[in-house]
């Protein structure tokens, strides 16, 4: 890796992969994210799916407001940080299920966290899509949360066979593409945290009427 850019404004990004496989190409991709946004000046708060494990989501274990320990877990480490970047497993060409849950358990806190976040998504995969078609469907509850999920998504295609020994890439182009995305997506979180140039306007929508049975998102 080159020199590290320290010409920043502080941000932190909460980096975690969605599997809880040992030797995940997940985890070597979210690692290898670690070690891009530190070069670039950005502190990173490595997390293990496992430090979110909820059960499943049932609604009738909300009693007394309930939040299980991963929910609580996953809902602080998003606070505590500027932004998150998701490294998820395809599952039948869609998000595994783990991650879908603690999502549904975090998006009980009111407030609830997600809103106006910012997210970056990416994924691995032995196929040749990289699991690209999981990362449609993650993008869904994000963005119905109100996270802002960045546009550019990076997928890793035959990634049992594209990293060499030091946790890099193989391919020179692929490194510098992926590079590029974290970066782009730094500069993002950084002008949205300490270049704010647009005030919030209040926005009243008359058509829905808060009720319990309805009330799912803010
Ligand atoms: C239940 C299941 C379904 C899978 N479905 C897909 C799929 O739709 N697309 C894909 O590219 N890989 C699929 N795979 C293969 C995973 O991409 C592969 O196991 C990958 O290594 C999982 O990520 P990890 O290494 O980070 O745990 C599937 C694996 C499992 C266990």
């Amino acid at each position: 890796m080159e020199q590290q850019d320290n010409n920043r404004e502080h941000t932190s990004f909460l980096v975690f992969s969605a599997s809880l496989r040992k030797n995940s190409l997940n985890t070597k991709l979210a690692k290898l994210a670690v070690k891009v946004i530190e070069k670039h000046g950005g502190t990173v708060d490595f997390a293990d799916m496992a430090d979110f494990d909820c059960p499943t989501f049932n609604q009738d274990l909300e009693v007394d407001n309930y939040h299980p320990e991963g929910a609580e877990a996953f809902r602080k480490r998003i606070l505590a940080n500027d932004a998150m970047i998701v490294s998820s497993p395809e599952y039948n060409g869609s998000m595994p299920g783990n991650i879908k849950n603690i999502i549904d358990w975090t998006s009980r806190f009111r407030p609830q966290p997600f809103h106006q976040y910012h997210a970056l998504l990416m994924s691995a995969s032995p196929s040749m899509a990289g699991g690209n078609r999981g990362l449609w469907a993650l993008r869904v509850p994000f963005e119905h949360l109100g996270t802002r999920v960045y546009p550019d998504m990076f997928s890793l295609a035959t990634a049992h066979d594209a990293f060499n020994e030091d946790g890099s890439l193989k391919d020179k182009t692929l490194a510098k593409r992926f590079e590029d995305n974290l970066v782009a997506f730094m500069n993002l979180v950084e002008a949205s945290k300490h270049y704010p140039c647009i005030k919030k306007a209040w926005v009243e929508f008359l058509g829905e009427k808060p009720a319990k049975e309805t009330e799912r998102v803010e």
